[in-house]
């Protein structure tokens, strides 16, 4: 049985990314598969990383944030809601993480759940990191939408490539070992179209929305976004000149 792990970043539960997640449920659950949820408005997560969340003696003196997250990894003393998803992330076969871009990033909560949740110390350390991280081999999809229409975030569209500002949130993944599949894009999401726009919109969302179980179905062949393994790097992190480069971020001209 396959367990998939649901994080949901948006507060409206009237929204399109609310109900495109729980697409995602209705089609894991028709597979026979068992479905654990991180509904982070819902569960309150406060996506701002500090000393407060944790016990006194386990705060480094002075405050240092990787070490703190490190001293309560190892004490098995994380705060109770950051223990709680990373049981879940264990648990998963795979994560499918719904959210809007929100100023050419994913959500300030999404990004917060990132810095309180991938501990250091716990899900990553220097031995366990890209190559050798904890999830390694583990599928993570991004099930996005945008504002924007889909001319606009292409790789010359006004508003930036969509795929350059989703790379930092994959690479975040890919850190931990995961295996990131080539996000799910619906554009031009808002709630201003009138007339036929509006019409045309709420064809397309619902087209989504039926088609969704196929693409769950096909999650195995999903494709994947390519990283540079460990070796394409030499000892001082400098992509070797020989080495494929993917991604803009990492690039042999200046
Ligand atoms: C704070 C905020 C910032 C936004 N920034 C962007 C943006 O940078 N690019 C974009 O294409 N859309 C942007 N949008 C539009 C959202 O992406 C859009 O409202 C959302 O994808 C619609 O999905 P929903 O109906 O599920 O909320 C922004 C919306 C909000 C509320």
């Amino acid at each position: 049985m396959t367990t998939t792990l649901i994080v949901l970043a948006h507060p409206a539960h009237t929204s399109f990314n609310a109900a495109w997640a729980h697409a995602t449920e209705a089609a894991c659950l028709s597979e026979g598969g068992e479905v654990l949820w991180s509904d982070l408005y819902q569960l309150g997560f406060d996506p701002a990383e500090r000393a407060e969340h944790y016990a006194a003696d386990i705060v480094s003196d002075p405050y240092d944030v990787l070490k703190t997250q490190e001293a309560a990894s190892t004490a098995g003393n994380l705060p109770a809601i950051v223990g709680h998803e990373i049981e879940k992330l264990r648990r998963a076969d795979r994560i499918v993480f719904h959210f809007p871009v929100w100023w050419f990033a994913p959500p300030a909560i999404l990004k917060g759940w990132c810095e309180r949740v991938l501990t250091n110390g716990g899900l990553h350390d220097t031995s366990n990191r890209f190559d050798t991280g904890h999830f390694r081999g583990k599928p993570a999809l991004f099930c996005v939408t945008t504002g924007s229409r889909a001319s606009e975030s292409a790789h010359n569209g006004k508003e930036g490539d969509i795929q350059m500002l989703l790379w930092p949130m994959a690479y975040t993944l890919r850190y931990l070992g995961f295996s990131v599949l080539v996000p799910r894009i619906v554009h031009g999401v808002h709630g201003y179209h009138k007339g036929a726009a509006k019409e045309d919109l709420e064809t397309r969302l619902q087209n989504e929305l039926d088609h969704h179980r196929d693409t769950i179905a096909r999650f195995e062949t999903l494709p994947k976004i390519a990283f540079n393994a460990d070796s394409d790097f030499d000892r001082d992190g400098t992509l070797h000149p020989d080495a494929p480069s993917y991604t803009p971020f990492i690039r042999h001209e200046p």
